[in-house]
């Protein structure tokens, strides 16, 4: 039953699990590229709208570019004042410094509170961006950290032009306190973020504040790598972070100097939705497998135990016991096959019933005719038989005991073929040779029946009927419980049956007083517990009358009336 189950569970569930599979994998597909197409896109926002802020400064800037050759007739006070103006209307600017042509200062303004901080890195930082100016171009520099007020500057130069001639340049520090902000506010599920690097992979904004104080340097970090190396270009791929945890990042530049947006969340987060997915499948795999378990099991208890009574039945049946009947109340195929079995058995109960009968009839036909070639023992064979009978009975012996105890005493005496006739029917005592020629009945009887395969079991009961308990009997001389039962029942019959019967020799002794010799014989010709079991039987009135009756039942003409010498 259990292979039933197996095969019923891998046809039902194997299905499931496949399609299961196959749709977690092909999700999971499609959310990868999903989620790498909203990456970018959400990497593509930011980079624009860090973009916009530094374009909308940028564009503030340029409005104090042209405004500045308009002053040419202001005293240095009041461009320090247009200037400080500028400063405080644009609160993220730290600084404004306006540089002629060869570098001298002509006027600045910078915030009170970040004023001479830096100064040397500040100074090769707007050396830079007075260079980058002087060609003509708007340029922003890598940000200048400045740890101490927990902040960094950007410093963005642009020209001055009058009247086409560059006349000097602009430089502006730029807080870059709004750009962290438009990239810290980047969050999605768990611990999706953003973060903004320099041209050299540097990190210049992101959650990681001290990390971006420190401009640490990302450049081992997968995507930063292939940002940088591929440059200028956006892109979304799945990566291992610093400590080769698996990611899936998208980056996107900013319209300025090689910065660029970093978007990234570990892959077990963004994935939360399959794991979602995996776990409902996982449930209701499960609770289908238990279903389907349950529907398989009841499915094939229903098929596997009829056929498991069937197959103890028809074993029982097999050893011959055509009484049993299977019970299947299945009204389906296995239903009519056990129908059809059972009226085979009972068939086959019929036959085996006529067979029995006919080989008792044979076997009883057999003895009658050994018993008939004397008149003085007819009827003996069959006598005997009923008298062991009754002592099985009272012994309460198995059936297969009784039924060879049964055929034994009919047989006992069948190797009295083999004795002639002048000592058989002898009505005088024997001489000793004679006597040993009767010996000779039980070992001939065996020998006579032994090639009949079906009365092996019979044949050392019908041999041993003359062996007696304390070993003096004949033909082997063996004793007590080497001697089959069924040979020590059939002698304690047997003697009975003769002493109760006129012999040529002998006037029939009175049943009583057999009984009492009987007893008296108990461990030394016969087996104690037989004799026990027939005195009791006779004490019972079972052996008393049953040489009457059978012989009412089947007349015998005695002996005396045809050999009235005797008479
Ligand atoms: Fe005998």
């Amino acid at each position: 039953m259990l292979q039933l189950i197996i095969v019923m569970l891998m046809i039902s569930l194997a299905p499931l699990i496949i399609s299961d599979r196959n749709l977690v994998k092909i999700n999971e597909e499609y959310l990868e590229n999903d989620l790498l197409d909203s990456h970018a896109q959400r990497a593509r926002q930011t980079a624009d709208e860090v973009s916009g802020h530094l374009r909308h400064t940028i564009e503030k800037l340029e409005i104090i570019a042209r405004l500045l050759p308009l002053t040419q007739s202001f005293s240095d006070i009041q461009k320090y004042q247009l200037l400080f103006f500028f400063l405080d209307e644009y609160k993220d600017l730290i600084s404004i410094t306006l540089l002629d042509t060869q570098r001298n200062s002509i006027a600045e303004v910078v915030r009170p509170d970040m004023s001479g901080l830096y100064l040397e890195e500040r100074k090769k930082i707007r050396d830079q961006v007075f260079d980058q100016s002087m060609q003509g171009n708007v340029f922003v520099a890598d940000p200048l950290s400045i740890s101490e007020k927990k902040t960094a500057i950007v410093t963005i130069g642009l020209p001055v032009f009058q009247e086409n001639n560059m006349t000097g340049i602009l430089l502006a520090d730029m807080s870059m306190d709004k750009i962290w902000e438009i990239v810290d506010k980047v969050s999605f599920r768990q611990s999706g973020e953003a973060y903004l690097i320099d041209r050299l992979g540097r990190l210049i904004a992101g959650k990681d504040r001290p990390g971006v104080l420190r401009q640490e340097n990302m450049k081992d970090v997968e995507i930063v790598g292939k940002y940088l190396s591929l440059g200028k270009t956006g892109g979304a791929i799945p990566f291992a972070d610093k400590n080769g945890k698996e990611m899936l990042g998208a980056y996107a530049p900013l319209d300025f100097e090689g910065w660029g947006v970093v978007v990234q969340e570990p892959r077990v987060d963004a994935y939360t939705m399959v794991a979602e997915m995996k776990r409902q499948i996982l449930v209701w795999g499960g609770i289908t497998g238990i279903l389907v378990c349950g529907i398989g099991i009841f499915f094939a208890r229903k098929i596997s135990v009829p056929i498991i009574n069937f197959t103890k039945s028809a074993l029982v049946i097999a050893q011959g016991n055509f009484k049993e009947k299977i019970t299947v109340r299945a009204k389906n195929e296995i239903g009519q096959l056990a129908e059809t079995f059972n009226y085979m058995v009972k068939q086959l109960d019929l036959y085996d019933k006529n067979m029995r009968r006919l080989f008792m009839s044979a076997i009883s036909s057999l003895a009658a005719a050994i018993d008939e070639r004397d008149p003085y023992t007819r009827g003996h064979s069959e006598r005997v038989t009923e008298y062991s009978l009754v002592i099985a009975d009272e012994m309460k012996l198995d059936l297969k005991t009784r039924e060879i105890l049964h055929i034994a005493a009919l047989l006992h005496d069948i190797g009295k073929i083999g004795i002639d006739d002048s000592i058989l029917r002898k009505p005088s005592g024997l001489s000793k040779a004679e006597y040993n020629l009767i010996k000779q009945h039980p070992g001939k009887g065996a020998n006579i029946m032994a090639p009949i395969k079906q009365l092996q079991k019979i044949i050392p009961s019908m041999r041993h009927h003359h062996e007696r308990y304390d070993g003096e009997g004949y033909p082997d001389g063996i004793r007590g419980e080497e001697i089959p039962l069924p040979a020590r029942i059939i002698a304690v019959a047997d003697t009975f049956d003769a002493m109760t019967s006129d012999r040529p020799y002998q006037v029939a002794t009175d049943e009583e007083e057999v009984m009492e010799l009987i007893k008296s014989w108990a461990g030394t010709r016969f087996d104690p517990k037989v004799c026990e079991a027939f005195i009791q039987a006779f004490r019972n009135n079972r052996i008393k009358g049953i040489k009457r009756k059978m012989l009412e039942e089947k007349p015998y003409h005695h002996p005396a009336s045809v050999r009235p010498d005797i008479a």
